[in-house]
């Protein structure tokens, strides 16, 4: 049985780009496998230290996890500052995690161009803290999108420089994982290639339909194709590429073909959607609605699975402190 890793920041509210990106796979991979997914609210502080909504933010997670079908009683759901190991496996990885090649990595760069008011420790060290969250638990398999590949990567070459270093093959070198497929990247609603919070181009899990509605209409579009079977502009690729993970395959053939025969009307297109998105998000937004209001559940999933994991991640950190040298009087 593998041991699957992954989280998820809690900077508000799940979009679609998370949940086809990862949560789907979540649920998926709960049935065969040893499972941990949890609320990476540490993570989070690198970019939204906000003491009033931290909480919210975890507890939205949570829902939407729990409502998107990932069961507590198959897979270890927990919040990862319930784990104060992981820190500590930060602490020590960070010893062997250079400044040049953390200073490297896309998602760093980015942010530091993002805030440059705020280009903190916690941003630098972001995939050390990553890769904790997934060495912790010496995971096989870690189900995310194409954006955190190059995280992954790095993980891989800490748990090589650690196994190297100590004389030991103690980590797994951990795979992105997403069923034999390439890792996917779900495209933003405005034209640009990602759907993401800072994008400001998302649609939400759990979002009224009516805004999702309002929100899929007003995706750009243009005048339409004047040469049969021509290649499409990104921002309509976008949408066929939403279309393609909500709607039958029927549907999407059916507007490829109008697409390639000129006859395509946006307006037709955007409205059916819509409409699949709010027939998908609908059954989870109605279970997040009653699971939000379940505070002892939730009180009990979080204590459940704090303990799980803390099991297994004191077992790691107690095999790290002997390798490393660390040893009790
Ligand atoms: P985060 O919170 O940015 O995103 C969570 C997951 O959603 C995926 N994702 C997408 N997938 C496809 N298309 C998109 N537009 C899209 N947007 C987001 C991401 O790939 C990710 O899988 N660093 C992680 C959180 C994390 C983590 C971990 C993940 C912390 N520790 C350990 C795995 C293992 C992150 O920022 O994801």
């Amino acid at each position: 049985m593998d041991t699957v890793v992954s989280g998820i920041r809690s900077t508000g509210h799940l979009h679609l780009g998370n949940y086809f990106g990862a949560l789907r796979n979540f649920v998926r991979m709960q049935e065969e496998n040893n499972c941990y997914f949890f609320i990476a609210d540490y993570h989070s502080l690198t970019t939204h230290p906000d003491p009033s909504i931290l909480h919210d933010n975890v507890k939205n997670i949570l829902c939407e996890y729990l409502a998107s079908g990932i069961d507590p009683e198959k897979a270890t759901i927990y919040v990862q500052s319930d784990v104060p190991e992981t820190v500590e496996l930060y602490l020590l990885l960070n010893m062997h995690a250079y400044l040049g090649e953390l200073s490297k990595t896309v998602s760093f760069k980015e942010k530091a161009r993002k805030q440059p008011e705020n280009v903190n420790a916690g941003l630098l060290t972001y995939p050390t803290l990553m890769a904790a969250d997934i060495l912790i638990h010496n995971a096989d398999k870690v189900p995310v999108g194409k954006d955190q590949e190059q995280h992954l990567e790095l993980t891989r070459r800490f748990a090589r420089r650690f196994n190297g270093m100590y004389g030991q093959e103690y980590f797994k070198e951990a795979a992105a994982y997403n069923f034999g497929e390439d890792l996917i990247k779900i495209p933003g609603l405005d034209g640009s290639g990602k759907m993401g919070k800072s994008e400001g181009n998302c649609v939400y899990l759990c979002e009224d339909p009516k805004l999702i509605q309002k929100k899929v209409m007003r995706a750009l579009t243009d005048q339409g194709p004047t040469e049969p079977n021509s290649v499409k502009p990104d921002y309509i690729e976008n949408l066929f590429t939403l279309m393609k993970v909500v709607s039958t395959p029927d549907t999407l053939e059916y507007f490829n073909e109008k697409w390639n025969t000129c006859e395509i009307r946006y307006g037709d297109m955007k409205k059916q959607l819509a409409a699949d998105i709010i027939n998908f998000t609908t059954p989870i937004r109605e279970r997040y609605l009653d699971i939000c209001n379940n505070e002892e559940y939730l009180r009990k999933v979080t204590k459940m699975g704090a303990e799980k994991a803390r099991e297994s991640a004191a077992k790691t950190i107690k095999d790290v402190r002997l390798l490393m040298g660390i040893r009790p009087f």
